[in-house]
């Protein structure tokens, strides 16, 4: 009787495993075919380019395709910035929440949401870690919706026809930072 029950936990589990792992992959899947595949921001390069970013208390930090969401996150603890993460990916957000609260990092607004419904309007900084395609289709947006003084930051590849918003570049192998103001 031991052993059965043994037994049919050890498969159970599998089972759990399994399915969420197809979860996970299908949902990967996803994130590339809705614009961009999921690959992280290294931790040291993001200490490092939000302290060039100069944010101060209270201001709005808006990560677009925030995955983990470990970009805003570490706005909001070192420099108390009032963070929102959105991503198309609902199991990239439910980890995001998830280590938020692990690590008690509250006040974070998580939103599965496609980056082009998103309401850019109210935002001092947008983090983006995208592919070149998105950009190029994003660009519009952000002319037309983005505050003044609004900060951009594009990690990993620059917005081609921005350059003279392009006021500072963290040259790094082998993704640079690219910080854009539109209008000031
Ligand atoms: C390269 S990852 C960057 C993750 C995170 N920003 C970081 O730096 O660690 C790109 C993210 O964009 C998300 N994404 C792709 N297309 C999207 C879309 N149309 N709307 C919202 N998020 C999107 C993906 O799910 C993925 O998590």
């Amino acid at each position: 009787m031991f052993v059965l029950i043994s037994y049919s936990i050890l498969i159970l589990l599998e089972l759990i495993f399994a399915i969420s792992l197809c979860i996970y992959t299908l949902s990967l899947f996803w994130s590339s075919i809705m614009g961009s595949p999921y690959v992280p921001t290294k931790k040291k390069e993001l200490i490092n380019f939000l302290k060039e970013a100069r944010i101060k208390k209270g201001q709005i930090f808006l990560e677009l395709g925030c995955g983990d969401g470990r970009v805003v996150k570490t706005a909001v603890k070192e420099y108390a910035a009032k963070g929102i993460g959105i991503d198309i990916n609902p199991t990239l957000i439910f980890w995001a929440k998830f280590i938020a609260k692990l690590t008690k990092v509250s006040g974070i607004e998580f939103k599965v949401q496609n980056i082009f419904k998103t309401d850019v309007s109210k935002a001092d900084f947008i983090y983006l870690f995208l592919m070149p395609k998105l950009l190029e289709k994003l660009k519009t947006k952000f002319e037309e919706e983005s505050k003044k003084n609004a900060v951009i930051i594009s990690h990993g590849f620059k917005i081609l026809g921005w350059e003279k918003y392009n006021y500072k570049t963290i040259v790094n192998k082998p993704f640079p930072t690219y910080y854009y103001k539109l209008r000031s």
